[in-house]
């Protein structure tokens, strides 16, 4: 890596954004060509047509990823830790993997899976918690063109079997168990009874972590270590095509089914690369800690393959925030001497509740830039990690960007753009957002508020999503014409800067995490007694959002145990969802308020919700004006 591509300062910064507008093409060429390695070079930097969502970045280009994260770096970085894992449990050591252990690693297990059956193109489920067999399978696929595909170890088995069946993978890699905090979670019972609604699976791969007693089943499931003893470390890495799939990563959508979000080689790889070395300003020594978890695209672009690409070290860290006490993180970042610490809102918020005390037992000097991402970061939170953990002299990134953007758009770049609470501030160089009104239209004048749109393709955009281009299409472009549709709205300052208010559409962010309302609904829906239910979110202090359900019952007795309902639809998204997806409160209702139509308006449940009794706007065209009185009165608090 030539180091190219790092903006200098506020100047350079203009000028470089104004380069990459004028000549997208041109500006991404330069960076793709002196950054990277490749088999071949492209026929064509860009070809796109947004109305068909057709996005095709160094056309004819050929590559494989990992010789990127990986081969280059081995003759001046192979002593070199890439990987420093941090377990669950302080007391187990951590272990340092260096670039040319990594490198060994990963051939292994290209190896492994090649022998079980994978080729390019086949779809590898990955079910695992935070340890490195994680980063080494997904890199192990990406080496032979497999597309992976990671599943939050957080979901339940049905999410898990929906996926699956999705993509239609043959092959699942997992663990006996994991380790969470002072819990221990069935990570492989939970892949057993998710393979009972998915039988195209041939083999199932399992590492050992807890060494539980787990059920293996002859034929199909296979201790990963054994086979991984005998596999030899070279792999040649198979050629990949710019616009080969190199990975699946689902998010939740406006229906119940996920959508399998399909990130394409070449883009990817030039803009991950590109942003982390710029957004985190990373520089040879530094050791970098993003606290996310690999199962969503955070981990997949700044874990993983963003550090990687820059030759960077990069912690992977098991455990949770709290555990065994609530100065974990401040004790790993005075451990590994962390400089670039990159974590979620939610977290910031829930570690600020506790004694300042916690914080002030470690020496956080080695910290250099700071970063948010995931959800708006409230101004309160933003102080407190500004004055608490960055000693107010490390930069705070407040990073937008989304499953579907593959990387981070708009975000300070740090030592170069004044930062501002709560705003994520410009766009990267290469993104050009637009604000657009209801009306479609526009909106050119700042300080106004709108709907976010960017206007022109970047290289890490996702490509369609799998099995359903019809529905990339019409969830991300149709809204606004020729331009890709966020689903977030945003307001513009006086300066330029972008502040993101939150979600426009019924996707709804709960500790940072994305929760589609009709998924949800479907899950409570199941339930034999319930006829009909509404979700919205509510402000949450620690959360920033929390779920208020209101549910509609087939029949109304008063004998019914309401508390124990309430625990059974939990239950039942918890199995189909996951645990992260629980309603906060559930308010029983004998209708919802629904416009002639028949659709609900979520706009007046969600005032119900917040506690904003002052103005529902007009009720009278609603069906069933009188049922808003009954909910506001039985609101639970
Ligand atoms: O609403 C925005 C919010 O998270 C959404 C994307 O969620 P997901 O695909 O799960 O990816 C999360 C990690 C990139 C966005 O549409 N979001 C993300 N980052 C921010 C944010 N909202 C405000 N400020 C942010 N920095």
């Amino acid at each position: 890596m030539s180091n190219n591509y790092q903006v200098q300062n506020l100047p350079d910064y203009f000028k470089q954004y104004k380069k990459s507008i004028k000549n997208p093409k041109k500006f991404w060429d330069k960076i793709a060509d002196e950054n990277f390695v490749w088999y071949q070079r492209w026929s064509k930097v860009l070809e796109y047509d947004m109305e068909s969502a057709n996005i095709k970045w160094f056309k004819n280009a050929k590559l494989n990823i990992t010789k990127n994260c990986l081969d280059r770096h081995l003759s001046t970085r192979g002593d070199k830790t890439a990987i420093i894992f941090e377990p669950n449990n302080p007391e187990e050591e951590a272990r340092y993997i260096s670039y040319q252990e990594l490198y060994d690693e990963v051939g292994k297990m290209a190896n492994v899976l090649q022998s079980q059956g994978v080729k390019k193109g086949d779809r590898v489920v990955i079910y695992l918690p935070m340890i490195p067999e994680l980063a080494i399978t997904m890199l192990a696929c990406a080496r032979l063109g497999a597309i992976h595909s990671v599943v939050f170890a957080g979901f339940s088995s049905s999410a898990v079997s929906s996926r699956i069946n999705d993509c239609d993978a043959k092959v699942v890699v997992t663990s006996d168990g994991s380790y969470r905090g002072a819990k221990t979670l069935d990570l492989k019972s939970i892949v057993d009874e998710a393979l009972d609604k998915s039988p195209q699976v041939e083999k199932v791969l399992v590492v050992k972590r807890t060494n539980q007693a787990v059920k293996m089943k002859e034929g199909r499931d296979f201790w990963l270590d054994e086979l991984l003893e005998k596999a030899p470390k070279d792999f040649v890495s198979v050629i990949m095509d710019a616009e080969d799939p190199l990975f699946i990563l689902y998010t939740s959508g406006s229906t119940g089914k996920p959508k399998g979000m399909v990130h394409t080689t070449a883009g990817y790889m030039v803009y991950i690369g590109y942003t982390f070395k710029n957004v985190f300003n990373y520089q040879e020594n530094d050791v970098y800690w993003c606290t996310a978890d690999i199962g969503w695209i955070t981990g997949h672009s700044y874990i993983l393959y963003g550090p990687l690409l820059n030759g960077a070290t990069t912690v992977i860290f098991e455990g949770v925030p709290t555990y065994p006490q609530p100065d974990r993180f401040w004790e790993v970042i005075e451990k590994h001497k962390v400089t670039q610490f990159y974590t979620a809102p939610t977290a910031i918020r829930s570690l600020a509740k506790e004694s300042v005390e916690w914080v002030d037992k470690h020496d956080l000097s080695s910290l250099k830039v700071i970063g948010s991402v995931g959800e708006p970061i409230n101004e309160e939170a933003w102080h407190w990690y500004n004055d608490q953990i960055g000693k107010k002299k490390c930069p705070i990134v407040d990073t937008w960007w989304q499953t579907e953007t593959g990387g981070i758009l708009i975000s300070p770049l740090p030592f170069v753009t004044p930062t501002k609470p709560t705003y994520a501030t410009l766009p990267l160089p290469g993104i050009q957002p637009v604000l657009m009104n209801e009306k479609r239209i526009e909106i050119t004048e700042n300080q106004q508020n709108g709907n976010l749109c960017i206007r022109f393709p970047w290289p890490g955009i996702a490509r369609t999503i799998w099995g359903d281009h019809q529905r990339y299409i019409d969830t991300y472009f149709k809204a606004f014409p020729g331009k890709y549709f966020t689903g977030d709205g945003a307001l513009r300052d006086e300066v330029g800067y972008y502040r993101i208010t939150g979600r426009v559409d019924d996707v709804i962010i709960v500790s940072g995490h994305n929760l589609g309302t009709a998924p949800i609904e479907d899950s409570i829906n199941e339930h034999p007694a319930v006829a009909e239910s509404a979700i919205v979110g509510y402000p949450h202090d620690v959360k920033g959002n929390a779920l208020y359900g209101y549910v509609m019952l087939k029949e109304v007795g008063e004998d019914r145990d309401k508390e124990n309902l309430r625990k059974e639809i939990n239950h039942l998204i918890s199995e189909q969802i996951g645990p992260i997806a629980k309603l906060d409160k559930i308010q029983f209702v004998s209708s919802l308020p629904k416009t002639r139509s028949g659709k609900i308006m979520r706009r007046i449940l969600r005032k119900i919700a917040e506690g904003d009794f002052s103005n529902f706007g007009d009720t009278s065209t609603l069906l069933n004006p009188e049922i808003v009185d009954e909910i506001k009165n039985q609101r639970i608090n």
